[in-house]
């Protein structure tokens, strides 16, 4: 997605080799006309599937699963990230390492909104090791709904979460790709249709 590529180049800070911040547009604050053609360019890849249902994980997930929940005419839900067990209802769960923080933590979804009837899309903004994709994965095969793919905003291809997820035979679709950045200079991939 080309609009979006221009804006990382602008405006994406690369923090270390590992890193890439885009808090002026995507992250913290957030550039609602883009989200939206983010939202557009899900429905342009995935739109032919008979998806209804958009996941992901709350924060920074949330307003692009939005933006392609509308572009789709779906709901869309966010796992909840919990540290206790303590649950009020009945949820799917799954444990998630986080490799930046070192801790395992508990991310989940109510048994009322998602079952075995379901077709679902994950969205989310990085993909990156895929330690939280996994675990949403694992929540939608607990779930016993049919995952049809993946959609990430920005991927880090040179971290395993792509390959982790091909290797359970999902389809993933990123709108940027990034093969390798250092300061100044991010270089992308090109797109191949999920
Ligand atoms: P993932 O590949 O499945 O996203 O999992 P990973 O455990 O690698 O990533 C941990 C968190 O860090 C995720 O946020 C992910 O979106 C975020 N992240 C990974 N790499 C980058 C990066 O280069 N830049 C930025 N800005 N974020 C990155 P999260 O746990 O979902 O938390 P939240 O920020 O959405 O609340
Ligand atoms: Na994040
Ligand atoms: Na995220």
């Amino acid at each position: 997605m080309k609009v979006l590529q221009e804006r990382i180049r602008q405006e994406g800070l690369i923090l270390s080799d590992t890193v890439l911040k885009v808090d002026s547009f995507l992250n913290h604050q957030v550039d609602t006309e883009l989200a939206l053609q983010i939202g557009q360019e899900f429905k342009r890849v995935f739109g032919h599937l008979p998806i209804n249902k958009i996941i992901t994980i709350e924060a920074s997930g949330i307003q692009f699963a939005m933006a392609a929940a509308i572009a789709l005419g779906v709901p869309f839900i966010y796992a909840k990230k919990k540290k206790a067990v303590t649950l009020s209802e009945a949820v799917y769960s799954a444990p998630v390492h986080s490799f930046t923080r070192q801790e395992e933590y508990l991310i989940s979804i109510s048994q009322k909104y998602l079952g075995s009837g379901d077709k679902v899309l994950i969205v989310d903004d990085f993909l990156a090791t895929g330690a939280a994709l996994i675990g949403l994965v694992d929540i939608v095969n607990e779930a016993g709904a049919e995952l049809l793919g993946v959609g990430c905003v920005i991927e880090k291809s040179f971290q395993e979460g792509r390959s982790l997820l091909e290797k359970r035979g999902i389809p993933v679709y990123s709108l940027a790709r990034i093969a390798s950045m250092a300061p100044g200079e991010v270089h992308f991939i090109d797109n191949n249709p999920a």
